[in-house]
């Protein structure tokens, strides 16, 4: 699939990721409830002169959760320091990033759902009480300390909300926040920013041409820019709408924003499994994709766009997929699905 999730692309991703961050809350396009609610939680802390209570962002990937972390450290003003669920593998660890975190500072932990259990424990007074239990020796003879942590505000992300436990979910005291896709016009005033930034200039339409097929997702949008700036300064022509057209045709991204393996993906729903309903591992087992990304990636896109329903029994294709694809609805789906 040509989408930033490939591995040659990743060190694109984070270049894109890094230098079109929105640095001020006014360039932060959309999700206006979490912004709404955050401004309120963030002032009433500045003003009990206490740091943020805890916060978790989730969503599909891509959507801002790490630029929101940002933007929550750059207005209270404090230092970030960054961390994710797979680097800390130890106890240990744990235990020496929240000791060595000055008063106030924000802890940012992404992708906390890969977070060993174990560790998940520890992270539980420290998040109540400010306090770390650590356990000295072993056996009948073992002891347990208290330490008094400086006060700090953990902001976490994940993408997989689901595999959080509820003791932990229930530790965000500041809030959970869920981010919802992009419209259309918040996804072409992104790429319209993203554009001045790398120097493109965009003709009549392309903006919404690109924002049209990026997923409702901001990096998917920037990822596309870039592709179709590239496509353009070949071929020495100018970003308009018929170059971006074209560029995004050459990387088979179709005009729903599907790439090559969503729409493989919808095919073996319908063609090997008569639309469904079929489990999500059966699917990653036949069309060679990691079950985690199916889930994470293209499956809530898909639910987006009404081209599958998940049921209790699996994943179902819709009349709708069936037609963007070009199948015939078989007549015994008619009924059900229309
Ligand atoms: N609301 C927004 N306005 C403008 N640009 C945005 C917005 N949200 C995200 N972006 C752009 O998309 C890029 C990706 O965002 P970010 O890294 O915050 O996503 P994420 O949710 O943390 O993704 P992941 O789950 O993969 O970590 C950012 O670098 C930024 O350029
Ligand atoms: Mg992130």
């Amino acid at each position: 699939m040509s989408s930033p999730t490939d591995d040659e692309n990743k060190k694109e991703t984070v270049f894109l990721d890094t230098t079109l961050r929105p640095s001020r809350w006014d360039e932060y396009v959309g999700q206006r409830g979490i912004k709404e609610n955050l401004r309120i939680l963030l002032r009433a802390a500045k003003e009990r002169n206490h740091p943020p209570e805890h916060i978790l962002f989730y969503g599909p990937p891509g959507l801002g959760k790490t630029t929101l972390a940002h933007l929550v450290a750059h207005e209270v003003g404090a230092q970030i320091k960054t961390t994710s669920g797979p680097a800390v593998e130890k106890v240990g660890d744990l235990a020496s990033i929240l000791t060595n975190l000055t008063p106030g500072d924000i802890l940012f932990i992404d992708e906390i759902h890969r977070l060993n259990k174990l560790i998940e424990e520890v992270l539980y007074p420290a998040m109540e009480s400010g306090s770390l239990d650590i356990i000295i020796g072993k056996g009948p003879s073992a002891r347990t300390i208290q330490l008094e942590l400086p006060p700090f505000t953990l902001l976490a992300a994940t993408t997989r909300v689901a595999l959080l436990s509820s003791p932990l979910r229930s530790r965000f005291s500041g809030g959970t926040f869920r981010l919802e896709y992009y419209s259309e016009a918040e996804i072409e005033e992104i790429v319209k920013r993203s554009a001045k930034i790398l120097g493109a200039e965009l003709g009549e339409g392309a903006a919404k041409e690109i924002a049209k097929r990026s997923r409702f997702t901001p990096r998917m949008a920037n990822y596309l820019l870039k592709r179709c700036r590239d496509f353009a300064q070949v071929h020495k022509r100018p970003v308009d709408k018929e170059t971006v057209r074209e560029a995004l045709r050459l990387l088979e991204i179709d005009e729903l924003g599907l790439a090559a393996t969503d729409r493989a993906i919808l095919a073996t729903v319908i063609e090997k499994f008569g639309g469904g309903p079929v489990g999500l591992g059966t699917i990653a087992a036949s069309t060679g994709e990691e079950e985690g990304t199916i889930e994470e990636v293209v499956e809530p896109y898909l639910l987006q766009l009404g081209l599958i329903e998940r049921t209790s029994r699996g994943r179902t294709a819709t009349a709708a997929a069936y037609a963007h694809l070009g199948f015939e609805l078989p007549a015994d789906r008619q009924e059900k699905l229309i």
